[in-house]
């Protein structure tokens, strides 16, 4: 007989071996690393504490009563991410394709339930072939269980998902629920049906990676907000979107030491911005100029590009920054660009990271397209979320501020605390053009050089609107500073804010525009 330690370690020695050597040969050959090989890299080196590791499952059906594999298909626990407390589950494909059954969506629940009470984060690296077939609606039960715990958990500690494998069918709504999804290129996707039940329902030919590859869902879907080229780049990925992000609801993102005093201008931002108001500029830029030198982590940045979003640190502070990109579309808002920022600007305020706005926006996209598909429902989603946001806001303008799309863009009248303007910003209705010829159509065609009539009140409308001194005057922007101050102005700005309270009128919880 075994004695109680040696069963004690031939237990632990077998759980480790997931579904066995040759599976596991198997996952490498794909390019594609352990549950645990991940938990290594991604976790603090010994940190890890696993919770339910001889966790087996409980179904009899199809043979399954007699194969059992300790930990059944995923690994759970917490450790530290540059020493603080996360929770992770890690699924382990080499066990039953790391398909979910009901005790392997408990295990998940236990940790998710911890980190609900003990406010700290949630990573899922995930990997699996969907819900265990053999377990039928037990396993669709464990799914809605998880569903369930993300939305409860939505909004009180950042959930991170990182897509390493297969992820179809059910398992794709879990990780769209959680704040923000990672895909590894070439050996994830993600789709509710796979390439077969596609061809048999719309009778499309369609590759997985077409259907729902990284790639994919991060240009065309907007499913992902972050691609890796392999998976440590992603675990690396998942670590620095972890650095800007707070514990949990209540507190906020910790700063990096910063020695304030030193010279914080920026000769480079006064040249910029083209003298031509119609030659675009890259708003990345303009964030790269302002920022603590390589801090910028874009979010979401081959999807809806006429929008720029990400986070970034300031004299040290973790901000999340929304800016209109005049390099695509000339910084036009559209359907894809309003629920991008909106949901950015959402997460930000959910997690108390102050919000700061680059503006340079002609309108909204026109045409039967954006209107058929609901820029009005959409677009308001932004102008919502905005108008909800309570941390603390800062919008600069850097030129075009036009329209409604001025309203949105963090106006004052939306709540933002402090609102710059550089020189060259032009905050009106619209363009010269456009707007002289509405207001004095009958007194242009009525000249006699129709053409002239026009240039001259264009220029007498740009001279009056198309500057931000109108708006300095009315006290919508705050102070008309140059670019180079830009950087120094926002660092004192955001420390002057840093104990911001604002509160909303009391509800059950608002009705954004979905
Ligand atoms: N339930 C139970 N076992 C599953 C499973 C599932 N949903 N998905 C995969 N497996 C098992 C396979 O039977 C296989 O077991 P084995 O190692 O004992 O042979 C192992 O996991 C690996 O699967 P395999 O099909 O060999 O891997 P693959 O890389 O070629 O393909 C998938 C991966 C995910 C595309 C494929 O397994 C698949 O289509 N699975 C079913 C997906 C699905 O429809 N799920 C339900 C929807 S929610």
């Amino acid at each position: 007989t075994i004695s109680k330690t040696d069963l004690l370690a031939a237990k632990n020695q077998e759980a480790l071996l997931g579904g066995g050597a040759q599976r596991m040969e198997a996952q490498h050959k794909k390019g594609k690393l352990t549950a645990r090989e991940r938990l290594d890299l991604l976790l603090d080196a010994g940190s890890f504490e696993e919770i339910g590791k001889f966790v087996m499952h409980r179904a009899t059906d199809f043979g399954l009563h007699k194969e059992h594999y300790l930990g059944d298909g995923v690994v759970t626990g917490y450790g530290t991410i540059a020493g603080r407390l996360v929770y992770v589950f890690s699924q382990d494909f080499t066990v039953f394709g790391g398909s979910l059954s009901e005790t392997h969506a408990e295990k998940i629940v236990k940790i998710m339930d911890l980190a609900l009470q003990n406010g700290a984060p949630v990573i899922g690296l995930n990997d699996s072939g969907g819900a265990r077939i053999q377990e039928g609606v037990v396993s669709l039960g464990g799914y809605a269980d998880i569903f369930y715990k993300n939305t409860l958990a939505s909004g009180v500690v950042p959930q991170l998902s990182a897509i390493m494998g297969p992820c179809a069918g059910g398992a794709v709504y879990s990780p769209a629920i959680t704040d923000f999804i990672l895909m590894v290129e070439h050996t994830s996707y993600m789709f509710v049906t796979g390439p077969s039940v596609v061809k048999t329902v719309t009778h499309e030919e369609v590759t997985s990676e077409e259907l729902g590859g990284a790639s994919t869902h991060s240009a065309k879907s907007g499913v992902t907000h972050f691609t890796a080229a392999n998976e440590v780049v992603c675990i690396q990925q998942l670590k620095q979107l972890l650095s800007y992000l707070p514990q949990n609801c209540e507190e906020t993102a910790s700063s990096l030491p910063y020695a304030l005093g030193q010279d914080e201008s920026r000769p480079a931002l006064d040249t910029l911005i083209p003298d031509n108001a119609n030659q675009p500029y890259d708003m990345r830029e303009v964030v790269e100029g302002i920022v603590d030198a390589g801090s910028f982590m874009e979010v979401h940045a081959a999807f809806a590009e006429n929008i720029v979003v990400g986070f970034a640190r300031l004299g040290g502070r973790s901000i999340g920054i929304v800016g209109n990109q005049p390099a695509v579309l000339a910084g036009v808002l559209d359907i894809n660009a309003s629920t991008k920022a909106a949901r950015f600007v959402r997460f930000c305020d959910s997690f108390n990271i102050p919000l700061l706005v680059l503006e340079d926006v002609p309108g909204f996209l026109p045409g039967t397209d954006q209107e058929w598909r609901g820029i009005i429902t959409n677009g308001a989603k932004l102008l919502y979320a905005f108008c909800e946001a309570t941390v603390p806001r800062i919008t600069v303008i850097t030129r075009k501020a036009y329209g409604g799309a001025y309203d949105v863009m963090n106006s004052k009248h939306i709540g933002a605390d402090l609102n710059y303007a550089w020189p060259s910003a032009e905050i009106a209705v619209m363009g010269a053009k456009g707007a002289a010829e509405i207001i004095f159509k009958r007194e242009i065609a009525q000249a006699e050089d129709p053409a002239a009539k026009l240039q001259e009140k264009v220029d007498d409308y740009q001279q009056k609107f198309a500057t931000p001194y109108r708006a300095a005057h009315r006290g919508f922007v705050d102070e008309v500073i140059m670019p180079a101050q830009t950087r120094q102005k926002l660092i004192r700005a955001f420390k002057m804010l840093e104990n911001k309270v604002a509160t909303l009128p009391r509800k059950k919880h608002g009705n954004i525009p979905l």
